[in-house]
């Protein structure tokens, strides 16, 4: 037996510790002596009943990730903890931290199981495209019954430990020293004699389940699934576990795992779910640099962004100095901040004593002196290089030293804007996505002088305000936006030659994106984009048209669409279609049936290109941070991995090939595939993809 598995004893309690840094994985060298042990243990006459628990910081927190889509080794968990589950001397699992998937698992095949006050309990296997394999989808309805358990399995979100008592899950919530009070729980539990009942046999919570009532739970959670398969999998085996013999409906919960665990979607998930510790991790910035304290953050504009980066901060606990040119612009910053906590109240997701602590963490002003305590000062005003230099310069004057600068600019050169301070290695970009209180994603932009100190302080205050930071490099529109650019470049010519805008978004939805293009300008606003236009004397020949004509999207009743009566449920307009065809008829355009195919090569292909270019320059350290990027910020489908990974599986040869085509005809550069690219054809995959 290895030291992973361990046995003491307190009189006839046995105490099984397991201890597999840094979470007690369940990996195969934890799984065979934790058999082995289990095997002696029921055989053992001196034993009279057993303790699980763990060392370190908590309970088993899942299984061993990295041995998925490898043959598993045996003991296999499932049959670990059938195994567990036929021992007839009370079992007892001590739960500390979290008690996760192939974690959970394992103490659902005690008799008992006990928790401390800040344990966490769930089975989040969705989020990795599977669903629970070791029996979990079975045996949790057996204990919280089954709409409980649905949500919980559908959602992957863990539940606390009061919740857990609640619902039945934890038959004790233990206050003191956990294992102490888990073996005199034990002990209890002897000397009450009485039969022992293995959750695989306990029917109560499940009987007489209203299966009308769980299948229109089931559907409203399908609704929400966006094409996933894991989900509904799960709903599938929660299902059967109520309708079927436990050993019917738990052998088709192994049909289940075993197709979905093979499968591109659970590939993409568990490829995003390494992406994003991967991009952590940041060339030039070791463990060892030390962060520096965070403890204020100024935010200079309450606009759109700034009030949604405020309230980011405030709600990760640090609190705000918001500073504004007037008093009138602060009070409308203000009032869009309240509006908007005042919303998550009557949703019941913020208390009114809540809201009323998060309110009070703001201090507004007009003084830039008052921003001399703040430890990172973030700018989020207009998009105008000299109106940041010059809110820079008065930043400069008054920021104390060490002190971290920031912009928020979307296209703006960060370095530029850098040099015009007197400390370019406090500087950096922050680009937050809107709106900035929800949307997860952060751009780092790294500054060609920003300090690894730096870069650690911000990396680790981004995930303290529950962002999922992604550090770039400096070119227009970095990462995210320059790639959009790409994705868009060819969308009006698509209009021209005959494709429909309700077209194109619809296969931009089969696909599973969020929305499609047209219908994000509508959200937008279709002026913005003009109003730069005009200012750089750039032209697009339908858009244009559409804001010559008022057409400005949702906000003016008409863009692209049309929304009717204050709707947001865009409808197309038969002006909008005449429009596009009087444009293509004076360009001499033979318009021409065009497929989903042909849209999909000509708006995503180059965005891939694209996307090629920024690794090829380094602006992104690997191809998976792209895909962080796109997927917190641009909704790409998680299933299909982000840009990068779905190019691997729609195939990098048949993309440079597709690309040359169409460079061939419009010799447009967005087409023209990158060496980078060309190189990874070769190999199917960009070199650093799992
Ligand atoms: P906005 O127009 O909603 O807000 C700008 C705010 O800055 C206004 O409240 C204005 O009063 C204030 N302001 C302007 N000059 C100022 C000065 N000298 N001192 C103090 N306050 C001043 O603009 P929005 O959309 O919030 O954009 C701000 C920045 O964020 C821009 O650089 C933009 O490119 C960037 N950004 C915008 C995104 C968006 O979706 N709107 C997304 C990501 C970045």
């Amino acid at each position: 037996m290895t030291n992973a598995v361990t046995i003491a004893h307190d009189g006839d309690i046995a105490i099984v510790t397991i201890d597999n840094p840094p979470v007690n994985a369940m990996s195969f060298h934890v799984r065979e002596p934790l058999l082995a042990a289990f095997n002696a243990l029921r055989e053992d006459s001196s034993v009279a009943a057993i303790v699980i628990t763990c060392a370190g910081r908590t309970f088993v927190a899942g299984a061993d990730i990295t041995e998925f889509g490898k043959p598993m080794q045996k003991p296999e968990l499932r049959d670990l903890i059938a195994n567990l589950e036929t021992i007839d001397k009370p079992t007892v699992a001590a739960i500390h931290g979290t008690a996760l998937g192939g974690g959970l698992e394992l103490a659902l095949g005690c008799h008992f199981r006990v928790a401390d006050a800040g344990a966490k309990l769930g089975l989040p296997e969705v989020k990795l495209g599977i669903i629970p394999g070791g029996g979990g989808t079975i045996r949790l309805p057996r204990l919280v019954g089954a709409s409980k358990a649905l949500s919980m399995i559908v959602s992957g979100t863990p539940i606390g430990a009061k919740d857990a008592l609640a619902s039945g899950l934890v038959d004790a919530i233990i206050e003191g020293d956990l294992v102490a009070n888990a073996v005199a729980f034990a002990r209890q539990k002897v000397a009450e004699g009485g039969s022992l009942l293995a959750v695989r046999d306990r029917n109560d919570k499940i009987e007489g389940t209203d299966l009308a009532a769980f299948d229109s739970q089931a559907a409203e959670l399908a609704k929400k699934a966006r094409g996933l398969e894991a989900p509904i999998a799960c709903a599938q085996s929660v299902r059967n576990a109520v309708t079927l013999p436990f050993d019917e409906a738990y052998a088709r919960e192994r049909e289940f795992i075993t197709k979905l665990i093979a499968s591109d979607q659970s590939r993409a998930q568990r490829h995003l779910f390494f992406a994003e510790r991967e991009a952590a991790k940041v060339p030039g910035v070791g463990k060892d640099v030390k962060p520096r304290d965070v403890k204020r953050v100024g935010v200079i504009g309450a606009g759109t962004m700034g009030g949604g980066i405020a309230m980011a901060f405030v709600n990760g606990g640090i609190p705000v100095t918001l500073l504004e040119m007037s008093q009138e612009a602060l009070q409308r910053g203000l009032g869009m901040i309240d509006k908007n906590y005042s919303i998550s109240v009557s949703r019941g997701s913020l208390t009114e004593e809540a809201k009323a602590k998060r309110l009070a963490a703001f201090s507004t002003t007009t003084d830039y002196a008052d921003l001399g305590d703040c430890d990172l000062i973030i700018e989020a005003v207009f998009e105008e290089m000299s109106v940041k230099k010059e809110v820079f310069g008065k930043i400069d004057a008054v920021a104390k030293p060490g002190a971290i600068l920031a912009t928020n600019t979307s296209y703006l050169d960060v370095n530029e804007i850098a040099a015009s301070t007197s400390r370019p290695q406090d500087f950096l970009g922050l680009h937050f996505f809107s709106p900035a209180n929800v949307m997860k994603l952060l751009e780092i932009v790294r500054g060609a002088q920003t300090a690894p100190d730096v870069l650690a302080t911000v990396l680790g205050v981004a995930r303290k305000i529950a962002k999922v930071p992604v550090v770039v490099g400096v070119c227009h529109g970095f990462v995210g936006n320059r790639m959009l650019a790409a994705r868009g470049q060819d969308m009006e010519n698509l209009l021209l030659e005959g494709a429909s805008p309700e077209q194109i978004d619809k296969v931009f939805a089969d696909f599973g994106w969020p929305m499609g293009p047209f219908q994000m300008w509508d959200l937008a606003g279709l002026d913005i984009g003009w109003r730069n236009r005009k200012a750089t004397g750039k032209t697009a020949i339908i858009a244009d048209a559409l804001c010559e004509q008022g057409r400005f999207g949702q906000k003016t009743g008409k863009g692209v669409y049309l929304y009717e009566s204050g709707s947001r449920t865009p409808t197309p307009d038969p002006e909008v279609k005449a429009l596009i065809e009087s444009k293509a008829k004076e360009l001499g355009i033979e318009r021409r049936t065009i497929s989903a195919e042909e849209i999909n090569e000509r708006t995503l292909y180059p965005m891939i290109n694209e996307g090629a270019k920024i690794l090829e320059e380094g602006i992104a350290a690997r191809a998976s941070d792209i895909d962080i990027v796109w997927v917190n910020g641009y909704g790409f489908p998680i299933g299909k991995g982000g840009p990068m990974f779905w190019a691997g599986l729609e195939g990098i040869s048949k993309i440079v090939d597709r690309l040359e085509y169409w460079y061939a005809r419009n010799g447009d550069d967005a087409f023209k595939p990158s060496p980078l690219l060309k190189r990874a054809a070769e190999t199917g995959k960009f070199s650093d993809d799992a």
